[in-house]
Order: structure tokens, then sequence, then C-alpha cells
């Protein structure tokens, strides 16, 4: 992983270790500097009771230019470790991101939105962590190697006080990230649950009141947040435990040096210079040894961060796009055609059985003409739409567009191509104009309003108070379930596409504005070309406006023809129409009697309640 990150941003990470040899080197000067100091100066000056001035300047000017080397040391390591690390994190967060929207649909089902968050967000600032510290702990080795050879250079029984401690606190370094390891993992796992229960009961607020659910939510969120808790403060107690040994080693270093140099000393073997030397440089050695420390102790956090990045950059299952491009300068209507279409959703979990949703599904949309989709809940009409625009692939079968399986499109054919309205309206933060433009060419703000118009959204956009710059609120939530919905369709058709895929996507809109339209779509006042269209519907007014229609049930087409040969021929065809048709007329007949006698039964809620 430190190879990776070194891959990446070579450069960099020169600049930065050098900074931190050249820090380490002066570290190593600066304790021989001290020694000479007190060797030639301060000794010889307490002796004599007076110091010659250009001793005195010598030794400013030597542990200035020291401390100067070692500032500039210091800058080059800070902000070369810095700019690696900030850019490794920001590098990887667009990588994660772009991964999720190349990811299939299925992928995403199996994965819960609070996990990708914490992934994009808490995984990569963890996986690179520790690369703020890992040019200083290179340097640090460079220096620890550099202190051993100066060491025995002054004399060998020192040197074997340093070949003691070297390696001991090395030691230490490594026993405490082993013990580290198993507690960061723990904790990062956590920070991802918690952070996906919490985007879970944001998201749910409105069930979550509705349905006074807000002590269970929150005692959910209080095991996980006090898991998290303890799983932090064990890493807590394990720092606590190892820290003071880590800064103790080097001061016995000390220790040891000042016992057998006093001896050495008498012996004559060395001068006082060179053992002030010696205590000095344990002395300064001990704080960046802990550099490697601080590698090693995020090591484990940032390899259980990489880990689950690693999962999601290295997810399979995208669907290529082809290289077949459809001519977009033919603005004539789309030929849609299924054949023999087999589809499954894949098992929630590897081991289950994936159902087979649809089955031998045969069809098709003729240019310009509207085909209406009719069947009962769970029937596979919404999977039939996703395949329409390729959400999804059938496991065996053909879905072509213009005669060309729609695997082999690229994606610019298939956005310019086909348009689907999804049952559950999606609108972004933002102005109503970025919303239907959704920054594609070409879309100015008259073809914005004729897409309004169509969509029969104009009015009410037109009535906001500032028009299409109005802000929508997240999801949209300053509209309404129906203003939403028109919305939505506006945004598909202000991209003309040829094939308009309507799933359910007028359900919200009044029955008389749903026809409209329709038939608004069917044949455009304003000279466009019409579209074909492949619409979902209930509703006896919009499926008589339709060519043809199609009944499914339990993913077969089991019947096809106009409105009124279906409503003869097929019973099942004729229940569900009427039974829709009949709760709809009790659905008007409650709100007409909810808007006369408001009072009546905003009581009867209170009784219920
Ligand atoms: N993402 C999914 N993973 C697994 N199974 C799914 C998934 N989406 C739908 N299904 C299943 O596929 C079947 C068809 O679902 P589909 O959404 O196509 O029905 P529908 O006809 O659109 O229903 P409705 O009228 O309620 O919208 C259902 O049995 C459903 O449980
Ligand atoms: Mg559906």
């Amino acid at each position: 992983m430190l190879g990776r990150a070194i891959r990446e941003q070579p450069r960099i990470f020169a600049v930065a270790v050098t900074g931190s040899v050249l820090f380490g080197l002066m570290v190593i000067a600066s304790a021989y500097v001290v020694g000479a100091v007190v060797g030639k100066v301060v000794v010889p000056a307490v002796a004599r009771g007076s110091v010659t001035d250009g001793a005195l300047a010598l030794a400013a000017a030597a542990l200035f230019g020291i401390s100067v080397l070692r500032v500039v040391g210091i800058f080059g390591r800070r902000l070369g470790a810095g700019y690696m690390q900030y850019r490794l994190q920001a590098t990887y967060r667009r990588r994660v991101t772009r991964r999720y929207l190349d990811l299939p649909l299925a992928w995403h089902h199996r994965n819960a939105t609070g996990t990708l968050l914490s992934n994009a967000n808490s995984d990569v600032e963890a996986a690179w962590y520790p690369i703020a510290p890992l040019p200083f702990a290179v340097g640090t080795l460079v220096m620890l190697v550099g202190a051993v050879v100066s060491l025995f250079l002054t004399d060998w029984a020192l040197a074997l006080v340093g070949l003691a401690v070297f390696p001991a606190l090395f030691a230490l370094n490594v026993v405490y990230s082993r013990r580290m390891a198993p507690r960061q993992a723990r904790a990062q796992r956590l920070r991802a649950e918690v952070s996906g229960i919490a985007h879970e009961s944001f998201d749910g607020a409105l069930v979550v009141k509705t349905m006074g659910r807000e002590a269970q939510e929150t005692a959910r969120f209080a095991a996980r947040a006090g898991d998290l808790r303890d799983a932090l403060i064990s890493v807590g107690k394990l720092r606590g435990v190892f820290d003071p040994m880590l800064e103790t080693l080097p001061s016995l270093g000390t220790l040891a040096v000042l016992v057998v140099g006093a001896i050495r000393l008498r012996q004559g073997a060395i001068t006082v210079t060179e053992l002030v030397s010696v205590a000095f440089l344990f002395t300064v050695l001990a704080f960046p040894v802990r550099a490697i420390g601080w590698v090693l102790a995020e090591l484990p956090r940032s390899v259980a961060g990489w880990d689950r990045v690693r999962r999601v950059l290295d997810a399979t299952g995208e669907m290529p796009y082809g290289e077949v491009a459809l001519d977009p300068a033919t603005p004539a209507p789309a030929t849609l055609a299924f054949d023999d279409v087999h589809f499954g959703y894949e098992p929630a979990e590897a081991h289950l059985p994936g159902a087979q949703v649809l089955g031998e599904v045969t069809f098709t949309v003729p240019a310009g003409k509207t085909v209406a989709l009719v069947g009962p809940t769970g029937a596979g009409k919404s999977t039939i739409a996703s395949l329409a625009v390729r959400l999804v692939d059938p496991d065996s079968g053909t879905v072509t567009l213009d005669g060309v399986d729609v695997r082999e499109l690229t994606a610019a054919s298939l956005a310019s191509t086909v348009a689907l309205v999804a049952q559950v309206p999606f609108v972004f933060d933002d102005t109503v104009r970025a919303n239907i433009t959704l920054d594609r060419p070409g879309i100015g703000d008259e073809e914005v309003w004729a897409a309004l118009r169509l969509a029969e959204a104009d009015g009410f956009v037109a009535a906001l108070p500032e028009g299409l710059d109005t802000m929508v609120g997240e999801r949209g939530t300053s509209l309404s379930g129906g203003q939403r919905q028109r919305l939505t369709l506006a945004r598909a058709l202000a991209g003309r596409p040829r094939l308009l895929v309507l799933d359910d996507a007028t359900s919200a809109v009044d029955p008389r504005v749903e026809a409209a339209i329709l038939a608004g779509l069917r044949a455009p006042t304003d000279g466009g070309a019409p579209a074909s269209i492949l619409v979902v519907a209930y509703r006896r007014a919009t499926i008589a406006l339709a060519d043809e229609v199609i009944y499914v049930e339990q993913g077969r087409v089991v019947a096809r023809g106009t409105h009124t040969d279906l409503l003869a021929t097929v019973p099942g065809y004729a229940d569900l129409v009427t039974a829709y048709e009949q709760a709809e007329q009790e659905r008007e007949q409650t709100r007409t009697y909810d808007e006369v006698t408001p009072l009546t039964s905003g009581l009867e809620v209170e009784v219920d309640r």
C-alpha cells in the first residue's frame, strides 16, 4: 500500500523524504556540535574563567547554521507529506465515487448507502493516514543508521548501548502496532456502521416520526455509537500503556550512556566532547523515532480502510457500453423490441437462489406508437422498463432499439435515444432549471419551457417565487408529489428522446391531466416529431389512448391487443382495470368529503388517536 502511495506521488515523496533525511542528519550534527561547543568552549571557559570572542562566535554560527538547515528539512517534509496525503485522499475519493456510478444497480441494491458514504469518506481518509508520518519515518531510519555509524566512529562501548536501545525501541513499536491492529480495524468498521444507521434514520425520518419510532431509532443508534466509543477507548488505553514506555526507553538509553561514558572517560578512551555529544544524541533521537511508531500504529486502521476502499474499486459487474452509434440526425421515433427476454434479479446473498422475474417476454413498440403495459403489482412492469433503458441486461434474449441490441450502443446514443421516467421521481437539490437540463447541451430556457408545457408543469413553475431559478430543496421537498412527477417528466422530455418509457410516471397527477399529458406526447403541437411511448398505466383513460395494450402477469405476457379487445376477452385484465377504477373513484369521493367538512375529519383523527 505504501508502495502504491509512493508510485502515485513519486516526486512529492522524494521532496518530503529529502527534507526528512536532511532533518535527521542535522539532528546528529547538532548533537556533535553541542558536544564540541561544550568540550571546546564551555569546559575551557569554566576552567579559565573567560571565553574568547572568536570561539563563542564560531559556536553560535555553527548552531545557527544547523538550526536553519533543520528548519528547511522540517518545511520540506511537512509540506511534501501534507501534499501527498491530501492529494491521495482526493484522488481516491474521486475514484471511489466514479466507481459507484459505473457499478450496476444490482450492486447498489446489495450495499447500504451509509456504508458507501463511509467508504468514500472515512475509509479513504483512514487508508492514507500513515502517509503524513511516512517520509518522517523513512528519514528517521536513515538517521538511526547514521547515528549507529557515528557511535561506532566515536567509541565501540557507547555504540553497543545504541545497538541495544535502538532495536528495543523498534521492537516495542512493532509490538505496539500488532496489538493496535485489531482494535483500529474494529473501530473503523464501527464508524461505517454508525454512519449507515444514521443515514437510514435521517432518510426515513418521515416513517420514524409518523410511526413514533424516535426512541427505538435513537436506541439503535446509541447502541452502535456506544460500541464505537468502547472501541476507541480500548485504542486509547493501549496508547496509554505504550506511549510512556516509548518515552522512557530513550531516557534509559541516555542514563546508560552516562554510566558507560563516565567509565570510558576515566579510562581515557573518550573525551568530554564525545561523551556530551553521545548523551545529547540519545535525547534528541527519542522524538523522531516515534515517527516510526506513528506509521506502524496507523497502518492497521489504514489497511482496514484500504480493504474497504478496494472492495469498491475491485467490484465487478459494470455493464460496458458498445460501439454502435444510432444516427442522432434522425429525429424519428425509435422502435423498441423485446425478443424472448428472460430475467432474474441477483439474489441478495450469494448462496440464495435467484428467482426468475421475467420469462419469454416478446413485444414491440413500433415507431411513433404508444404501448401500454398493464399488470398487477409485482408482475414485472418496472423490470421491463429497466430493461428497455438498459439499467439491467437480460439473462437471455435481446432488447433492441431500431434493430440494434442495446448492449451494442454507445453511452451517448443510449442516453439521447431513450428516456425513463421512473416510478419514484428523483429531484436534485438544485434549481428547477438545473433539474430539467442536467447540464445537457442544447437545452436552453425555450426548450425547458416547451418541456414543462408538455408535462403540464409550466403553470406551477411560473407561479414559483423565482420561476426556473427556484431551488427545490433536497429531493424536491418543497414540491408536491405530483409536481415532482411532472418535473421529472419534463426532464425526460427536454432531451427530446425518440423513445419515452413512463413507469407509472403520472400516478400522482389528476386523471384528466394524465390523459392530457399523454395525448400531448403522442401528438406534439409544437411541430416536434412524436416519440414512441412505452407506458406503465392503470387508468382506463390513459390505457384507452394506447395503440396496443400488453397485459403481464407474473413476468409473462398473458395477452395483447387493444383495450376494448382485452376488456372483452381477458377476465383478469377486466378485473384489474375495474378494481383500480373503483379505488380511484372512492379516493376522489373521500377527498371531496374532506374538503367539505374539514372540521369533522379533523375530529375523527383526534378520536382515532
Ligand atoms: N432489486 C430487486 N431485487 C430483487 N427482486 C426485485 C427487485 N426489484 C423487483 N424485484 C422483484 O421482481 C418482481 C417484479 O417487480 P417489478 O418492480 O418489476 O414489479 P411491477 O410490475 O413494477 O410492480 P408495481 O406495479 O408494484 O410497480 C417482484 O416480484 C419484485 O419482488
Ligand atoms: Mg413498478
